[in-house]
């Protein structure tokens, strides 16, 4: 375990008194907010979002489902957003949030970042958002992303995290010449069609796999989480059937440690990468400079042979995505219609686009500035302080941790769910489910915007002042 002062996480979690205290919450009955008070936090919406409800309600009849936004606020209905700024967001209607989304995690900085914000205008003026050709910012962005993370000697800019998935797999594969790509259970990679396979519950392989030809994730195996045997198993039962190309993982656990990892896995998955000659791949979309400049790859001290980028890598600004790694594999990309027959074909016509390549450049330098991962890092751990000493003053059975800035707070325990118990699972799934959309609603009723009912990203701009304030906005939730 580590301790230390000048990391974004500066006490990594006890994983088994985490699991301990989640196996207990999901093996009792659920504690939902009283009806009475739900029905107050209900009303709110009706009675102050009613902007909110009109152009929603609107959106539904030209956007299926009327939201586009993987974590768009759905419950009791989506809420539209007009201004946000630091640690801030207000509403269509003029209602104000502290915002615990951060835009699902890339703004370290805060939203609407000011000096990264001068950065693209200036941009903005002299050549425009998009020209098809080379900038001097990509190299630039490239070369500072090297500098952080020892272990990108190359780097190629994509549109979003997906991509930078799919890309990393092809290239893993194109450089081993070996089939299989193993997942974690549960964990979600993006939406390719390799990657929709053991989506949000463990165990469940191809069950979200609607639309997706069979063969496109025949080659895509999951284990469970935390499981070196099940992992072991896998790489066994491959090395007679074309090998294993590639082990993707979250370093801190699936769904940003969701299902947390024990602080030495990493370690033991490179471990037995090195010994099935399989790449491990990081997929670092989330913490990647979230956890630190040198991301959960420094955390941890372990290098993968690849990494995926996503959001984190503008700042939150547009078109985010990226895979960089090993020269002798990653060099396999090559540019434009030229290269050799080996190539691994990847493309993009507003990949690297210059608005991405400044934000991002400007974003990692404001974020070396005013090292704004460990001061997020301290935001999280204050929040967290507070949310478990108000969990045990209300004896409640609800689990809290924290790693740095990533902050969970499990009321339902739905994300413990998985195949292992069926039964179990498919009873109680809806109603867990249910619950955190409940507390998602109940938070934002109290000014609160957190990430599904269960997570809180922090930032550079929670000032103790923030966090205090979301205290005593929680507080009244879990009371
Ligand atoms: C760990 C992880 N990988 C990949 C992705 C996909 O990134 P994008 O939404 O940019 O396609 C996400 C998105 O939330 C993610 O959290």
């Amino acid at each position: 375990m580590n301790n230390n002062d000048t990391s974004a996480i500066s006490t990594y979690p006890d994983v088994n008194a985490v699991y301990e205290k989640l196996n207990a919450l999901v093996s009792q009955p659920l504690r939902p907010i009283q009806r009475e008070k739900m029905q107050q936090y209900l009303d709110y919406f009706e009675t102050k979002c009613t902007r909110s409800k009109q152009l929603t309600d609107e959106a539904k009849a030209i956007i299926p489902g009327g939201v586009q936004h993987n974590l768009a606020f759905n419950y009791p209905f989506p809420i539209a957003i007009e201004k946000a700024q630091a640690a801030y967001m207000w509403d269509a209607d003029g209602n104000r949030y502290i915002d615990f989304l951060q835009a699902g995690g890339p703004t370290i900085l805060g939203s609407n970042y000011a000096p990264v914000r001068d950065k693209v205008f200036e941009l903005l003026k002299e050549c425009g958002p998009v020209t098809g050709l080379f900038h001097e910012y990509e190299l630039k962005l490239a070369q500072l992303i090297q500098q952080h993370m020892p272990s990108i000697e190359m780097f190629r800019m994509l549109g979003t995290g997906t991509e930078g998935v799919m890309a990393a797999i092809r290239a893993a594969r194109t450089f081993t010449k070996k089939r299989y790509v193993i997942k974690v259970g549960g964990a979600y990679h993006g939406w390719s069609d390799a990657m929709l396979y053991g989506l949000h519950v463990p165990g469940t392989g191809r069950l979200e796999a609607k639309g997706i030809p069979r063969g496109a994730s025949a080659a895509t195996q999951e284990f469970f989480p935390n499981s070196l045997t099940a992992l072991r198993r896998h790489l066994v039962w491959n090395r007679l059937r074309g090998g294993t190309a590639a082990v993707i993982l979250e370093p801190v656990g699936p769904e940003s440690g969701t299902r947390p990892v024990p602080y030495d896995f990493n370690q033991q998955v490179r471990e037995l990468c090195d010994e099935f000659g399989a790449l491990l791949i990081f997929d670092e979309v989330v913490t990647g400079f979230r956890l630190g400049l040198g991301g959960a790859q420094g955390y941890f001290n372990v290098m993968p042979d690849l990494t995926v980028f996503g959001k984190c890598i503008t700042g939150g600004y547009p078109m985010a995505g990226g895979v960089g790694g090993r020269a002798d594999v990653v060099s396999g990309f090559a540019a434009g219609i030229g290269g050799t027959g080996e190539r691994a074909y990847i493309g993009g016509t507003l990949s690297a686009n210059p608005l991405s390549c400044v934000a991002g450049y400007h974003a990692i330098k404001e974020m070396e500035r005013t090292n704004a991962a460990v001061l997020a890092g301290r935001a999280g751990d204050r929040l967290a302080r507070g949310l478990q000493e108000i969990v045990d003053r209300l004896d409640l059975p609800f689990v809290v941790y924290n790693q740095g800035s990533i902050v969970h707070l499990e009321t339902s325990g739905v994300m413990l769910l998985d195949l292992r118990h069926p039964l179990r699972t498919l009873k109680e799934l809806k109603p867990r489910e249910h619950m955190i959309e409940e507390m998602g609603a109940a938070y934002m009723a109290n000014g609160l915007i957190t990430l599904a009912g269960s997570r809180m990203y922090t930032s550079l701009a929670d000032t103790d002042e923030v966090i205090d304030e979301a205290l005593d906005r929680f507080e009244t939730v879990l009371k």
